[in-house]
């Protein structure tokens, strides 16, 4: 097989580990190294400055992808769909994102003649688990290396490397925190965070601003259709416009900042900083029109689900069949998700106040107490009598044999 015929495919965020990671990986395995790098909503630089730079480093081809519409619709979506909150609280911002660039990954190893896909996850983590797994699930024949936990590419290795080849790369600066950000959200972890006790710093945050004092507090109305945000304020949006907007105007708010310690797949347990004002406010929005129009059980059977999916998506199995069962059941109950809901954003909470839907199971003759009142509460005697009558016959057995609930 010609060199040509087995290249290395790599994940490439235009840093420094990855920039070196492109030469580190030809030295090491004799292969040719090609990049691929995929627009998530991080931000930062233009994929075409990282393209060149990934081309300058010693690539021999450079993949860019703009993802944006393709990772709200088709990873946020869903995880807005199920209200994700990994163990009750962060919306999964890493999760969802590798599955993505791993598609891309699988799609440009398939276009160039790899056989192998790098990345430049740790060997602490979760993501060099995601990525793995996603890549194998979609393409089983494909080999997965990581320098930094395969090869010994270690930081200062990196930098030295990097100075030594006079790599078109900041060497110098060092942020003393590790952080991966995309539309949906983002996570900072190490530095003096890994001390429990240590309170985030301002200089943690970046897509929201302190709540403490906030600036006046604005109303939102989002309109949904069948459990998708469509338009905000009654102007059409995207998914993905939705998600900026939110972002902007929750994170002027200060909504969605998360402080937590988290069970990591791996085993560890680590502390994070999240913020994702537009993904937990969303969540919210959304969960309030879930409340009016799915069928009790239906939702209390979904919130069960919701959970499952939560811990499938976190830890690796984007792609395996019970997440794929799963997504199967959670779109059946997004049918009549469909309608308006009002929501304030203020001093970093995000409170709805209004619902409107034309397919709610809400019905106001039944509920008011005022008149117009059609509920026949008669009933409700009969209801109760043969609803409690398994309880009244444990406790009258208890009260014979001496186990009654004592007062
Ligand atoms: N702990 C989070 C997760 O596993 C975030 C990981 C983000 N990675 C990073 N380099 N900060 O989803």
């Amino acid at each position: 097989m010609s060199k040509h015929q087995d290249r290395v495919v790599l994940a490439y965020s235009g840093g420094l580990d990855t920039s070196v990671a492109i030469g580190w990986i030809g030295e090491q395995t004799g292969r040719e190294v090609v990049t691929v790098a995929v627009d998530v909503g991080q931000g930062g630089e233009d994929l075409e400055v990282i393209r060149q730079r990934a081309l300058d480093c010693g690539a021999v081809e450079a993949y860019v992808a703009d993802a944006r519409d393709e990772f709200a619709e088709e990873y946020c979506m869903p995880a807005l769909k199920a209200n994700a909150l990994y163990e009750g609280k962060y919306p999964l911002v890493s999760a969802l994102s590798r599955p993505v660039i791993a598609k891309h990954l699988v799609r440009a190893a398939r276009e160039f003649g790899a056989s192998t896909v790098a990345h430049g996850c740790t060997g602490k983590g979760n993501d060099q688990v995601r990525f793995e797994v996603a890549i194998t699930s979609m393409a089983p024949d494909m080999n997965c290396i990581s320098p930094v936990r395969d090869l010994a590419l270690t930081r200062d290795v990196a930098i030295e490397y990097a100075e030594k080849h006079d790599l078109p790369i900041e060497t110098t600066k060092h942020n003393p925190f590790s952080i991966d950000q995309n539309v949906w959200g983002r996570a900072i972890e190490t530095g003096f965070l890994e001390d429990l006790w240590n309170a985030p710093t301002k200089d943690v945050y970046v897509y929201t601003d302190d709540p403490t004092y906030p600036p006046l507090p604005d109303e939102v109305v989002i309109h949904f259709e069948q459990g998708v945000p469509t338009a905000i304020d009654g102007k059409a949006v995207t998914p993905l416009e939705a998600i900026q907007e939110l972002n902007r105007r929750a994170g002027a708010q200060g909504v969605g900042r998360i402080d937590m310690v988290e069970d990591r797949l791996v085993g560890i347990k680590s502390r994070e900083i999240y913020e994702a004002p537009g993904a937990v406010a969303l969540i919210e929005a959304h969960q309030a029109l879930e409340s009016v129009t799915l069928e009790r059980l239906q939702r209390r059977y979904k919130r069960q689900l919701e959970q499952t999916w939560s811990d499938l998506v976190y830890e690796a199995q984007w792609y395996s069949p019970l997440k794929r069962s799963l997504d199967a059941f959670i779109e059946d109950t997004q049918y009549y998700v469909t309608g308006d809901i009002r929501m304030v954003l203020h001093g970093g909470r995000a409170t709805v106040n209004g619902r409107r839907t034309d397919t709610g199971l809400y019905d106001f003759n039944l509920a008011t107490y005022e008149t117009g009142d059609t509920f026949d509460q008669s009933s409700s005697r009969g209801f109760i009598e043969i609803y409690g009558m398994q309880s009244k016959l444990a406790a009258a057995r208890d009260v014979r044999l001496g186990r009654g609930v004592a007062f």
